[in-house]
C-alpha cells in the first residue's frame, strides 16, 4: 500500500517533471483526466482579445474548425481576412476573430503588435512569452527588456520610431517552436502587417522570424549580419515593393549567451546607419 507521503513524492516529482519539461504553467482552469473516455472539462474557452477602442467591428467570417479544416483553406482564408483590412485596427479586429489557429485556444491573449504605427523600423520577433501572453503586448519581458535598451542606444524606440510584431499572435503552450502549420496559417495576417506598417527597415529577431520571411532554410548564425529584400503578395501594391531586411540574434539566446551581444550589436548599428542614410521621406 502506498502511504499519504509517499503520494505526495511522487505527485512533487511529475509536477517537477512537468516544469523541467517546460510546463510552466497551468492552461486549463482545471486539471484533464484524459484516461476517461468522456472529458469531464469544458473545451478551453477562446482567448481573451484586446481589441483597439477604434476598431471596426469583428468580421463575422471564420474558418471551419482549426482540426478539420486543411492546411491550404485556413492560410486562404487568412489571406482573404487580412487583404481586406485597410488599417491596423481593422486587422487586429480580424485577426482576433480568426479561427484557425489552434494557438488561440491556449492562449490568454493576443498579442497583436505595439510600437509607432507609421514607424521607420519593423521588428518581427517568432512568438509571445509568458509575459507577453499575460499583457497582450510583445516583448515586454527579459528579452524586450535587453531589446529597448539596446535600441535605446542607437536612439531607437516603440514610441517614435519602431513598431514590433511577432511571427505568431498566440503564445505557444510552455514557449514551444511553433509549428509550421501555426506559421502558415497566421502568415497572411503578418504580411498584411508589414504592408500597413510599410517600414523603411525591417529586422527579423532570430531564426523562426528570418527563415519564415525569407524563404530560407539557413540557421540565424549564417542569415544574420547581411541585408536582403523582404517582399511579399501583401507588399506588391504597397510603395515600398521590397524592403531591405536585416536578420539578427533573438534577444532570448543573448539573455542565454552574452558573448553573441557582439555580433547583435553589430547588425543594429548597421540599421541605424541605414537608416541614417535612407533619403528622408516626405509622405510617411
Ligand atoms: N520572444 C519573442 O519572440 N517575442 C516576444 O514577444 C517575446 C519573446
Amino acid at each position: 500500500m502506498t502511504t499519504a507521503p509517499e503520494t505526495g513524492q511522487k505527485l512533487a516529482a511529475a509536477l517537477r517533471w512537468q516544469i523541467e519539461a517546460g510546463a510552466d504553467e497551468a492552461i486549463l482552469d482545471a486539471p484533464v483526466d484524459r484516461f476517461a473516455t468522456q472529458p469531464p472539462n469544458p473545451a478551453p474557452k477562446p482567448a481573451r482579445e484586446r481589441a483597439p477602442s477604434n476598431a471596426a467591428p469583428a468580421p463575422t467570417t471564420t474558418t471551419a474548425p482549426p482540426n478539420l479544416a486543411p492546411a491550404d483553406a485556413v492560410n486562404e482564408t487568412a489571406r482573404g481576412l487580412a487583404n481586406a483590412c485597410d488599417d491596423l485596427a481593422s486587422l487586429q479586429t480580424a485577426l482576433a476573430a480568426f479561427d484557425g489557429c489552434a494557438l488561440k485556444t491556449t492562449a490568454t491573449n493576443l498579442v497583436f503588435g505595439a510600437g509607432a504605427p507609421d514607424a521607420d523600423i519593423m521588428l518581427v520577433g517568432e512568438a509571445p512569452g509568458r509575459d507577453e501572453d499575460r499583457e497582450g503586448m510583445p516583448f515586454v519581458g527579459a528579452s524586450g527588456q535587453l531589446l529597448d535598451g539596446m535600441l535605446g542606444f542607437l536612439d531607437l524606440s516603440r514610441e517614435r520610431n519602431v513598431y514590433i510584431t511577432n511571427i505568431l499572435p498566440w503564445r505557444p503552450p510552455g514557449n514551444r517552436q511553433p509549428t509550421t502549420a501555426e506559421i502558415a496559417a497566421c502568415l497572411p495576417f503578418l504580411e498584411r502587417h508589414i504592408a500597413l506598417v510599410a517600414p523603411r527597415l525591417l529586422v527579423f529577431l532570430g531564426g523562426t522570424s528570418a527563415k519564415t520571411l525569407l524563404g530560407r532554410s539557413e540557421g540565424i548564425t549564417r542569415l544574420r549580419g547581411k541585408w536582403y529584400e523582404y517582399a511579399s503578395a501583401a507588399t506588391q501594391d504597397s510603395r515600398l515593393a521590397a524592403i531591405p531586411a536585416m536578420p539578427t540574434l533573438h534577444p532570448a539566446y543573448l539573455l542565454r549567451q552574452p558573448a553573441q551581444k557582439r555580433a547583435a550589436w553589430l547588425d543594429l548599428i548597421a540599421v541605424r546607419e541605414k537608416l541614417d542614410a535612407l533619403a528622408p521621406m516626405t509622405d510617411h
